[in-house]
């Protein structure tokens, strides 16, 4: 029996997670903890709300006591950490939000985790990281784990530093953990602040596509079922102690992958060919915008068999057709408070 605790379980890939995780293992007890802030959201768990492995407590993972009442009620005995700051964007305009999700938040739950687990050897500690923690890359070569990290935006800064305090929490307690570096994720679910969902939801309402810089920048596409498999497979067979990158082998550069989604969505909604991609707009660049990043996943791939499974057309096809199917999802949470702020902070474009 195992009791994990799943931060974040209400966001992009923490829903696709919990709903891997208690579809397959009917014996764990699922725990989803989650603030629910703009980016947390329980309809995308509605079908499996009620299912008896699942539990959802709305909590803050930087409130000391609430993650203690939940390691004491749940005898959590691991925990797969999601919860975080996730956009590159906000992290420009506020960057504090990112330190306290993302560092303090980490470290409480260290912490929390440290002091239950004393003594214990069923028990693994989870950090889920991102690619960005190594910084940019402006030529050929590709992350590996032991590439020196370099974070250039607050959101990799934040996630760096949660990953170095997971390390040191290993080193100097002897805790156990491991840790995976994703590249970006893609499909059903993203919050249409992100690159793909916002260009579909955008190309729907026929409004402009905002083009940062010349389009030029390079990033690895994984579906995000398969980050969550490989989530999965690292939870119960990394090594402790170790790092796995995970990617798609699936570099584009944004104007590209734009042009492929315009002449999806042309096509999907009927429209004459070419609609799509006159929505295009350069704008200014992100400040500070990261040139290109590419993993290297093979030790993931020879040590524990891990591949990602779906072509990418199928699954920008697949993506596509979620986001057409539900409107009313991209509708409700862009609206409301949600709105009020998008409208705030960055204008028109949402
Ligand atoms: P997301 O923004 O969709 O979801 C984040 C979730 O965390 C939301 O449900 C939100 O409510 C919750 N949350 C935020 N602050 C919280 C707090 N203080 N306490 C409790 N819950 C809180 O993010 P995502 O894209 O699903 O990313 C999940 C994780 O995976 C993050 O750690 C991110 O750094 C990492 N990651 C994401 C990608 C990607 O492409 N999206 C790639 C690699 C790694
Ligand atoms: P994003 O989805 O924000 O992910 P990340 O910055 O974590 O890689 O952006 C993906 C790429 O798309 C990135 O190079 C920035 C670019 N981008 C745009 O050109 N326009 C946009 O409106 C957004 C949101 C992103």
């Amino acid at each position: 029996m195992k009791n994990i605790l799943i931060t974040g379980g209400a966001g992009f890939i923490g829903s696709h997670l919990v709903r891997h995780m208690v579809h397959k293992y009917p014996d764990y007890q699922i725990i989803n903890l989650d603030l629910l802030t703009y980016a947390g959201n329980l309809e995308n768990l509605k079908d499996i709300e009620n299912l008896p492995n699942y539990t959802f407590v709305k909590a803050d993972i930087c409130d000391e006591a609430a993650i203690e009442s939940v390691f004491t009620r749940f005898d959590i005995n691991g925990v797969i950490h999601l919860a975080a700051e996730s956009h590159v964007d906000r992290s420009i305009t506020d960057p504090m939000s990112f330190v306290r999700t993302n560092v303090i938040g980490t470290v409480n739950l260290l912490n929390t985790a440290k002091k239950h687990w004393a003594g214990r050897d069923d028990v693994r500690f989870y950090h889920v990281s991102t690619d960005e923690v190594y910084g940019s890359l402006h030529d050929g070569g590709f992350f590996v784990e032991t590439t020196p990290y370099d974070p250039q935006s607050p959101y990799s800064a934040s996630k760096a530093s949660s990953d170095h305090f997971v390390r040191a929490y290993g080193n100097t307690y002897k805790f156990p953990f491991v840790m995976s570096n994703c590249s970006n994720n893609y499909g059903p679910y993203q919050f249409p602040e992100k690159l793909l969902p916002l260009f579909i939801a955008n190309i729907v309402k026929e409004k402009p596509l905002p083009v940062y810089g010349q389009g030029i920048n390079v990033r690895d596409w994984l579906w995000v079922e398969d980050h969550a498999k490989a989530i999965d497979l690292i939870f119960h067979q990394g090594k402790e102690g170790e790092t796995y990158n995970i990617g798609g082998n699936n570099e584009w550069r944004n104007i590209d992958l734009i042009h492929l989604l315009c002449k999806v969505m042309d096509k999907k909604l009927g429209r004459e060919t070419g609609s799509a991609a006159k929505l295009i707009t350069y704008v200014t660049d992100r400040a500070g915008h990261d040139m290109r990043y590419a993993i290297d996943a093979s030790k993931l791939t020879n040590e524990l068999g891990w591949e990602p499974s779906l072509q990418f057309e199928e699954g920008l096809e697949k993506t596509v057709d979620w986001y057409l199917a539900n409107a009313e999802w991209i509708a409700r949470v862009q609206s409301g408070a949600y709105q009020n702020y998008y409208l705030q902070q960055y204008g028109e474009r949402y």
